[in-house]
């Protein structure tokens, strides 16, 4: 099932999210939906939160749908290392139209558990680096417009003032 992507200014973007005990039937469903929403909208990868569910839980794909093999669901995931810089534009499902260049580690490595509760390790560079990354911080409340500084950040946050008080946010 499609949910709706929830949008900046939504507090249940910007609040840590809560572990999942255990990878039930349940949690089967979310990611399932996660991957449905995240085809659909299109886009690289999409976290629970953004679907207004309180859970440690992300989807990425870095190829849109092209390639199943790159399809990737993790639970309750953990860096378990973060090495070099990449400086890359990035978006997000949650702030439609606005993208900008965020400074991230070059190569990452996660670990967690995939849709079978099984653990899961995943070493990923460039995009998919930065896709991990982004999806991390989803689930600690963070979004790419809060690692901005200065002029760039208040640029998109006055933007997105703006639509909401005209009712197009
Ligand atoms: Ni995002």
């Amino acid at each position: 099932m499609i949910r709706p992507i929830l949008k900046y200014g939504d507090r249940g973007l910007q609040q840590p999210a809560s572990p999942v005990d255990a990878v039930t039937d349940e949690v089967r469903t979310l990611i399932d939906d996660m991957i449905q929403t995240m085809y659909a909208a299109p886009g690289v990868g999409l976290a629970a939160p953004q679907i207004g569910v309180d859970r440690r839980v992300f989807v990425i794909d870095v190829s849109v749908g092209q390639s199943v093999s790159e399809l990737l669901a993790l639970v309750n995931p953990q860096f378990e290392s973060r090495d070099g810089m990449q400086l890359e534009e990035e978006g997000c499902l949650s702030l439609p139209g606005f993208s900008a260049t965020v400074a991230r580690p070059a190569c990452v490595v996660v670990t967690g558990l995939d849709r079978d509760g099984q653990p899961l390790r995943i070493e990923g560079s460039d995009l998919l680096a930065r896709a991990l990354q982004h999806e991390m911080d989803h689930l600690d409340g963070t979004l790419f417009v809060d690692r901005l500084r200065g002029i760039k950040r208040d640029v998109i946050v006055r933007r997105i003032g703006k639509l909401r008080r005209t009712g197009k946010w």
